[in-house]
């Protein structure tokens, strides 16, 4: 892609800043076309493969529904059903669909799988959330702050939780859009240490910085931003007995938002569990912006699509 400059998108961390930038005003001008009902349709012809070994409301109708209204299609393929579910190689796969389609979206499991998949595919490949990354979802939260905000330098986000996928993301993207980001988990449930140096790294470079503590207080103090992912993700349901006890001390409700500015707002990729990592009072309170955010995705993830697959 222009933008993107490479084939695929399976992480925000080998994207530079300013594509970052460049993305969001693409994705913003797609917006505004959308919203005023103005044809665009530059996918015309054009096919998405979208392989799904999780489960996905968001990220399966975002891209369907995205597709079409580029002017292309999407084809779901749940691993329920095609022959990779089956045994057939992630590479023989790839090499299959780059006959058919023009660009393929996966979720999966591990990240090696989306790699040696990009690898062997002739077309582009874009990451719909692995164990490792969830860089669309983070694509579409900095899109959300923006609106929201006017801004993202200068801002400050608290992510109070596990250190999981979506966090990996949003660390990176903060980073390079000079977003100040703090994540309060358990110990034992940090980010992965070779992402956390890497987005510390980015984050000198604009003027920010991260923080990882285990101090849902400390993390929140002063946020403009404060979000939250599921204890428990897909994948790990063995361990939802064992995380809702690691976890109890990181619910964010009424109490620990006091600590926050006065506007924060409140964001969740979604699917939340109420009375687990947030209260049903503040994910349904005046400062949630989860819905909006959701909403995002389908903009944002056209402007991927366009940069990589027109
Ligand atoms: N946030 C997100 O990716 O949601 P889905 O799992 O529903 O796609
Ligand atoms: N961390 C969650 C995000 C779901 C969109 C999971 O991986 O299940």
């Amino acid at each position: 892609g222009k933008i993107i400059q490479q084939k695929d998108f399976l992480t925000l961390a080998n994207v530079p800043p300013d594509s970052i930038l460049e993305l969001l005003k693409l994705a913003s001008d797609i917006k505004s076309k959308w919203a005023a009902n103005e044809e665009y349709v530059p996918l015309k012809g054009k096919t998405l493969g979208m392989i799904f070994e999780k489960s996905s409301t968001r990220t399966r109708v975002s891209f369907e529904v995205g597709m079409l209204q580029l002017g292309g299609h999407g084809l779901f393929l749940s691993s329920n059903d095609i022959q990779i579910g089956r045994g057939e190689t992630v590479a023989d796969t790839a090499k299959v669909l780059s006959q058919f389609v023009d660009g393929i979206m996966i979720r999966t499991f591990g990240h090696e799988k989306i790699e040696e998949l990009a690898e062997s595919a002739t077309i582009p490949v874009i990451n719909g959330l692995t164990d490792m990354f969830h860089p669309c979802q983070a694509l579409a939260d900095l899109m959300t702050i923006q609106e929201v905000k006017g801004k993202l330098a200068g801002l400050k986000m608290a992510y109070i939780g596990d250190g999981n996928n979506v966090v990996h993301s949003l660390m990176i993207a903060c980073a390079k859009t000079g977003i100040d980001f703090s994540i309060a988990c358990p110990a034992g449930y940090e980010p992965n240490k070779e992402i956390i140096e890497y987005a510390k790294k980015e984050a000198k470079q604009q003027g920010c910085e991260i923080v990882v503590t285990d101090s849902p207080t400390a993390a929140i103090e002063g946020a403009d931003i404060v979000y939250a992912d599921v204890w428990t993700s897909m994948g790990q349901e063995a361990e939802n007995a064992v995380r809702l006890e690691a976890f109890k001390e990181y619910q964010i409700n009424a109490e620990l938002v006091k600590h926050a500015k006065e506007d924060y707002i409140f964001m969740h990729c979604l699917p939340a569990h109420r009375e687990e990592e947030v209260t049903a009072e503040i994910i349904d309170g005046p400062h949630s912006v989860v819905f909006h955010q959701a909403g995002n995705r389908l903009h944002a993830q056209k402007a991927i699509l366009v940069d990589l697959l027109q």
